[in-house]
């Protein structure tokens, strides 16, 4: 019998090399590497005839009949936004993120809802048995008689149900526990992923059943990771979080149905996840409202504006190199703040070491920031505190002036719903809109201007 052939792949980014590498040369990681047989080529399928085995014609772009894709709005209004309005029937929708995170809640939930709208969903775990999902959906309130339970993990079984069953709905609990028996690569490993991934794609588009797979976000090693599935899928959501805070985010890197910079956020509670309707309240929560270091920014969140707190704090650098660290921060960003600060501004920051921090976990990385991050950074150095009532929008150029911001509107009506009672904006914003009249809107056209006006 000729020798099987094999290959080393990448289980982080998919990268094949012939023989083993310490350290992958396209994604740099290191030890990812495992070997997996070169399936014969006859036994893998071609995956991509999306009509389901018959054979398409190409067609005008005219001649194209269109339906308006009709979504399924499930009960969860931030999972409906992140998606791009509700579920659009027949897509195959990829969940990443890190193991605990609540992935299997937030799709069991899901199915609970899905399923009383007149869909039939099947839940199809390789990771728990009947009984503790049974425990679990209890737990959650989930009751259906359209809800169908089954632990497997051979792909053949699952299709062979599938077609026999005829589900609206199907969720795959995990694609790295699932496998294909043509694939002798092991159970979780890129071949073995991307071929399950494949033939979802092909039964959710010959089949217009709606697929919710979920990928386990890894850390190297043996198990691929979700990454090397998303160019296959049409949509991809990481569910992301810190597992010592009860609120998670969920966030689309890719949708070809809607747009990616809409979040939702939920919090986990003892009977499953609950929507946060309002997160500004949440990040602002735990603020001081004498601290020095605190600047309030209205960051625009997709189509949402968020109110966060940016703190900072300035201390003198003990040895000759100063420290500078920001978490939730991108640290160029207030490196150049504070280059700016110090050379229009007059503020001496060379020799201090400065930690910056997003309060609440999130990660702002929009331009209008700069001016709240400046507030925050001088607030610290001159040990003066901000008033607690005001909040700030703006972009700072290299010159040191305010530039104008996207959503003015959007932005002002958060702060004013969440009771501040006066924001900085730039100037040049002021025009072609009538600030509202239950908050003082006051314009700056430079940083200087901006320094003297709220730390005075
Ligand atoms: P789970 O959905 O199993 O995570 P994943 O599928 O992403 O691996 O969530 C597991 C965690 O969620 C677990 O630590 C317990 C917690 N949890 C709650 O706090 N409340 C609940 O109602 C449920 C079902 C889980
Ligand atoms: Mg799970």
């Amino acid at each position: 019998m000729a020798k099987e052939k094999t290959q080393f792949v990448c289980q982080e980014c998919g990268y094949q090399a012939p023989r083993f590498l310490g350290r992958c040369p396209n994604c740099g990681k290191w030890n990812t590497f495992v070997e997996e047989v070169i399936a014969p080529a006859t036994t893998v399928k071609t995956a991509t005839s999306l009509s389901g085995g018959t054979v398409t014609k190409p067609e005008k772009l005219a001649a194209v009949s269109m339906q308006k894709e009709p979504r399924v709005k499930t009960q969860l209004g931030e999972l409906n936004r992140v998606l791009g309005g509700g579920v659009v029937p027949g897509s195959l929708v990829l969940i990443g993120g890190d193991p605990g995170i609540g992935k299997s809640t937030l799709l069991l939930q899901v199915s609970g809802q899905l399923s009383q709208t007149g869909g039939t969903v099947l839940y199809v775990s390789g990771e728990e048995s009947a009984n503790q999902i049974k425990m679990r959906a209890n737990r959650l309130g989930v009751a259906s008689d359209n809800l169908y339970l089954y632990p497997e993990t051979d792909m053949s079984r699952i299709r062979a149900n599938i077609n026999e069953m005829k589900p609206n709905y199907v969720v795959i609990d995990s694609v790295q526990t699932m496998s294909e028996p043509e694939i002798t690569s092991a159970i979780g490993s890129v071949s073995q992923i991307r071929q399950v991934t494949a033939e979802l794609m092909r039964i959710a588009k010959s089949q217009g059943v709606t697929i919710f797979v979920v990928g386990h976000v890894t850390k190297g090693g043996a198990i691929a990771g979700p990454k090397v599935l998303e160019h296959m899928v049409d949509t991809v959501l990481y569910f992301e979080g810190d597992l010592h805070h009860t609120y998670r985010i969920l966030r689309a890197v890719k949708n070809r149905f809607g747009s990616t910079n809409e979040l939702g956020i939920f919090e986990m509670q003892e009977d499953g996840l609950k929507e946060v309707k309002n997160p500004s309240e949440i990040f602002l929560e735990e603020r001081l409202k004498d601290a020095t270091g605190s600047a309030i920014v209205v960051s625009m969140e997709g189509t949402r504006p968020i109110l966060v707190e940016i703190q900072a704090l300035l201390t003198p650098s003990v040895f000759g190199n100063a420290q500078r660290t920001a978490s939730g921060l991108d640290r160029n960003r207030v490196s150049l703040i504070m280059a700016v600060l110090e050379k229009r501004a007059n503020l001496m920051l060379q020799n201090q070491d400065a930690y910056l921090k997003a309060a609440g976990g999130v990660k702002l990385d929009e331009p209008a920031i700069d001016l709240a991050l400046a507030i925050s950074i001088a607030s610290s150095y001159r040990d003066k505190g901000t008033n607690p009532n005001e909040c700030y929008v703006g972009e700072i150029g290299l010159t040191g002036e305010v530039r104008r911001v996207n959503r003015i509107e959007d932005r002002v009506k958060e702060a004013s719903k969440l009771g501040f009672k006066r924001i900085y904006i730039p100037k040049n914003n002021l025009k072609d809109w009538t600030a509202p009249t239950d908050i003082e809107v006051i314009g700056v056209a430079t940083l200087g201007e901006a320094l003297h006006k709220i730390l005075a």
